[in-house]
């Protein structure tokens, strides 16, 4: 099997080579054809909640910004679900900021009555909640949870993710917990965080192998104006600094691939935004296999604005949708039917 050592990583994310870069592209493509078919799984996003009690120095939706918030009633969220399925999707992800008014059995009823009235997966993004009420989750029939690790370096961590008093973030224990929990595992981080450098970036792919995510989501830094990091002057530009530029998303994505070859990997509305007539297209042609559209409802939709300028946030569902289909399509793949779940590659050989 094909496996990259560290020196090899930082190499090619080094690289710039057009031709070399076609090559490492073709590398994961191949690799995905083999472990995870030529399938795209559709998982529907449904952003139950914009309120977040965090200030993670890059996001919209941190605590200390005046912004209008919502949160969606259950019967919204049910009613996103029965869409979901009418769209032929095999999962939703119910992702939220950090909601502590999310409360842990309203959540729980949630993913009971889902997982009751349809054959849907359900994935929960909800941020680092209390471990019993992962579990509490994880009973209620949840099968999935994503929490991004955002970077494998402590020190920048810390700087963009602040821990809330008296309680240290670590999201790889968490992970490691929810494993243990029985849920599939999916985690990822953004790509040219200012102060991130192609070592750290290397270390954060080497973490996805380690952890053996099933799930991992790779997307640009978007600068939010209204943030610390978004602020105009924040960026640094060394040589050391990864660009957050779409080639080197690709780039991550296809060493993802490569060194995570069963993992379902997301072509990200990050990316798709990056590169709104190619990036969705370009991801699924590096490694990814999977693309969430959104299906929150407007207004909601609009008000959950982690990054500026997000694409297909003023598209109706259906037209996403269909336009998703299309998308997939035209690069000669299929459209996953099924809950999409983490192959082993035994199973599949
Ligand atoms: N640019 C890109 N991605 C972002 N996220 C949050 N803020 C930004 C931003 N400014 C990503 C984080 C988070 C996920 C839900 O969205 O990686 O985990
Ligand atoms: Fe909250 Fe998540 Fe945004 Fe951090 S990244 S502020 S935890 S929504
Ligand atoms: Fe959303 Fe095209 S992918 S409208």
């Amino acid at each position: 099997m094909l496996k990259f050592a560290h020196k090899e990583l930082v190499n090619w994310l080094r690289a710039t080579d057009e031709v070399e870069l076609r090559r490492l592209f073709s590398m994961a493509d191949d690799v995905r054809r083999r472990h995870v078919g030529e399938a795209v799984h559709l998982r529907g996003l449904i952003e139950i909640s914009s309120h977040c009690c965090r200030n993670c120095s890059y996001c919209g939706l941190r605590a200390l910004r005046h912004i209008t918030r919502y949160r969606m009633t259950r019967e919204k969220i049910l009613s996103c679900a029965r869409k979901a399925v009418r769209l032929g999707f095999g999962t939703v992800v119910l992702q939220s900021g950090e909601d502590f008014a999310l409360e842990a059995g309203w959540v729980a009823d949630i993913v009971r009555t889902i997982k009751r009235e349809t054959d849907l997966a359900v994935t929960l993004s909800l941020g680092e909640r209390m471990s019993d009420e992962l579990r509490l989750w994880r009973d209620a029939g949840a099968d999935r949870y994503l929490l991004r690790f955002e970077t494998s370096d402590a020190d920048l961590y810390a700087k963009i993710h602040p821990s809330l008093p008296g309680r240290t973030s670590d999201r790889i224990a968490i992970l490691r917990q929810l494993r243990d929990f029985g849920y599939e595992i999916g985690s990822g981080v953004m790509v040219g965080i200012p102060g991130q450098s192609y070592e750290i970036l290397a270390r954060d792919i080497e973490t996805f192998r380690e952890l053996d995510l099933d799930m991992v989501g790779i997307g640009p830094f978007l600068a939010h104006p209204d943030t610390p990091l978004g602020a105009p002057g924040s960026q640094n530009a060394g040589a050391e600094q990864v660009p957050n530029t779409e080639q080197m998303v690709l780039k991550t994505v296809a060493l993802t691939r490569i060194m995570c070859p069963e993992a379902n990997i997301p072509s990200t509305t990050a990316l798709a935004t990056v590169n709104p007539m190619r990036g969705r297209e370009n991801g699924f042609q590096s490694g990814a296999n999977v693309v969430m559209p959104n299906l929150t409802p407007s207004p909601y939709r609009q008000m959950y604005e982690i990054y500026p300028g997000k694409t297909c946030v003023d598209e109706e569902v259906e037209q996403c949708a269909r336009c998703v289909r299309a998308r997939i399509t035209c690069v000669g793949r299929e459209v996953g039917v099924g809950q999409g779940g983490r192959q082993h590659f035994e199973a599949m050989a």
